[in-house]
This record gives structure tokens, C-alpha cells and sequence, in this order.
């Protein structure tokens, strides 16, 4: 039956998967959520706390979903005490989705930024050559490196990791490996998730070198379509007109990477340490 995607649909948890000690995985059984776009996220209802927007994860198993939370304030929280069997509610899919080109592709995620990469690699072609880069501030907020390696394992590719504190992996910030690749090589496309201070630098490297980028923007949500503003970016909804926005359109941003608004629509800095 069709299922109108404004509408909640309850779902029960089947499987949680601790992914470090504030991330968790909530996988559940949805054939539309199964199906959605690299990009795409839904707003969850955790009942009696409050509801969120969620990129939608993968899961190895056919017609199943996923939520990965990090544990923040409430509702994040909320969510992730969720236990199995226990119930949650998703409306849509909702949002764009990346633009994947063929070649050599570049992705760099950072954190929860991760989940919208992984769809996207379920997408790649066997005659692609991948680069994946991970940043992350320490060791123990690392993950998703073996799942990543796991969806590449018929595509040429290589998972680099970056440690701010340098006790994993490369030392240092993911964007500054962004800045040296995309100088050395010419990538076909670059796709990026996570904390706006690395998707702006990633998206300008890329840029600046004619390269075709793509970023996926995260902004206080409320109605999630369009109606309530809460995510405005400059002119665009970040709901409604993304959350994927190419490169080219961003450059023109005066709100990327430099301002977001609070719960109470104000706008704030970005910090950028
Ligand atoms: C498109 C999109 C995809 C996201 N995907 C993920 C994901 O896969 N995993 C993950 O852990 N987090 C994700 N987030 C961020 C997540 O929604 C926020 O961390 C969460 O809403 C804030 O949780 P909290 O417990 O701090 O909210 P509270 O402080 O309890 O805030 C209450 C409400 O304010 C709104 N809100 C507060 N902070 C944010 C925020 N940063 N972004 C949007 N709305 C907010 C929400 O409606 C939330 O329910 C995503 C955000 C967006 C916009
Ligand atoms: S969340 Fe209401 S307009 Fe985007």
C-alpha cells in the first residue's frame, strides 16, 4: 500500500549496536526507509520526548533501516536509550540526494556525517576508485572504518583515518588531507558530511580546483518541510532546498561555514576551533 511519507509510521527497534560509548545504531525493519537516497533523512519521534531529523542509516539486511545517534542533549539522548522492541515514529524520506559521479571520488565524513557516506557508497561502481577519509578528534570516536571498508571490498579504494590528537590513524585535522589530495589529484567528484568547519574547508579545497563538490548541511530542523524556517542557510531551507548543496552554490553563501541559528532562530558563529 502507498504510504504518505508526511504521515508518522511507528516502528519498532529490532537491534542496537554500540559504536563507541555515545554513538549507538538502531536498526528496525522498513522496506521505504530501506529504499531511501544517499542524503536523505526523516524526522523521528521518540514518544513523550521530542522529534528529531536522522539521516537514514543502512543495514546488511534487505528491507531494514537505520538510525546511528550520538548522544547530545534530550532528544538525541532520548533516542539513544531507546531499547529493543521498544517504538519509535518516522515520517519520510525527506531532502535531496547526492549527485554521484563516476571516476575517482573523494568522501570525507567526520562523525554522524558518516551515515549519509555509507549510503552513498552502496552506490559506487566496481570500475570506481575510492578514497574515504574519516576525521574524528581521538581514537575512541572512531567508527564506521570496517563497515566502510566492508561496502568497498569489490571497488579499488583506500580508508584513511584522521585523529585530531594523532592517537589514531594520520595526525591532525581530515581537512588538511582534503587540501593536499585535491592538489595532487583530479577527482571526478567530492562528497562531504559532518562538522561545518570541515565540510566548508573541504568544499573550498575542492573548489578552489575547479573539482565538482557536494556537501550535505545539518541546521536546527523543526517542521523538517519547509514550512517553518528554522533551517534557513542564507536563502535556502536547508530541509526543503538540500540538504545536499553543490560547491558552486555555496561559494555564494554568505552563511555557510560562518553563522547557524540557535533554537530561537538567532543567529550565531560558527566557531571555528
Ligand atoms: C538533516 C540532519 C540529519 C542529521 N542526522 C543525524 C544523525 O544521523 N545522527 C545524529 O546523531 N544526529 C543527526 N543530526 C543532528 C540531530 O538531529 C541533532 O543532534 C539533534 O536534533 C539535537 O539533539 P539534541 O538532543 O541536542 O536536541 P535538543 O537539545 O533536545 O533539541 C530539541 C530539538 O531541537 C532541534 N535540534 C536541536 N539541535 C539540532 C541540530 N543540530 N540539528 C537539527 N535539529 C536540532 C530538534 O528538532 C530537536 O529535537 C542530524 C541533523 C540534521 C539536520
Ligand atoms: S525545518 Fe522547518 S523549514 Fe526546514
Amino acid at each position: 500500500m502507498h504510504r504518505n511519507h508526511n504521515h508518522t509510521t511507528i516502528l519498532t527497534i529490532e537491534k542496537v549496536i554500540d559504536e563507541t560509548p555515545t554513538v549507538r545504531t538502531l536498526v528496525f525493519s522498513d522496506q521505504v526507509m530501506s529504499d531511501a537516497l544517499p542524503g536523505q533523512f526523516a524526522m523521528v519521534w521518540i514518544p513523550g520526548v521530542n522529534e528529531l531529523p536522522m539521516s537514514i542509516m543502512i543495514s546488511k539486511e534487505s528491507g531494514k533501516a537505520a538510525f546511528t545517534v550520538r548522544k547530545h542533549g534530550p532528544a538525541s539522548t532520548g533516542l539513544f536509550n531507546v531499547k529493543v522492541g521498544e517504538q519509535i515514529g518516522v515520517r519520510g524520506p525527506y531532502g535531496n540526494s547526492f549527485d554521484l559521479k563516476e571516476g575517482k571520488l573523494l568522501l570525507v565524513g567526520g562523525g554522524t556525517g558518516l551515515v549519509p557516506m555509507m549510503r552513498l557508497l552502496t552506490f559506487v561502481k566496481s570500475t570506481d576508485d575510492v578514497t574515504v577519509l574519516i576525521g574524528a578528534k581521538s581514537k575512541n570516536e572512531v567508527f564506521f572504518e570496517d563497515l566502510t571498508n566492508d561496502l568497498l571490498a569489490d571497488v579499488t579504494h583506500r580508508v584513511v583515518v584522521s585523529t585530531d590528537d594523532g592517537s589514531y590513524g594520520k595526525p591532525g585535522f581530515v581537512t588538511d588531507l582534503v587540501e593536499k589530495l585535491v592538489r595532487e589529484i583530479h577527482f571526478d567528484g567530492v562528497y562531504t558530511c559532518g562538522p561545518e568547519i570541515m565540510m566548508s574547508k573541504t568544499v573550498k579545497s575542492a573548489h578552489s580546483q575547479g573539482v565538482f563538490v557536494q556537501a550535505s548541511l545539518e541546521r536546527m530542523m523543526k517542521c523538517g518541510v519547509g514550512i517553518c524556517g528554522s533551517c534557513c542557510v542564507g536563502e535556502d531551507l536547508v530541509c526543503r532546498d538540500g540538504t545536499v548543496f553543490d560547491g558552486e552554490h555555496l561559494a555564494t553563501n554568505k552563511e555557510f561555514g560562518y553563522f547557524h541559528r540557535n533554537k530561537a532562530g538567532i543567529l550565531k558563529n560558527i566557531k571555528f576551533d
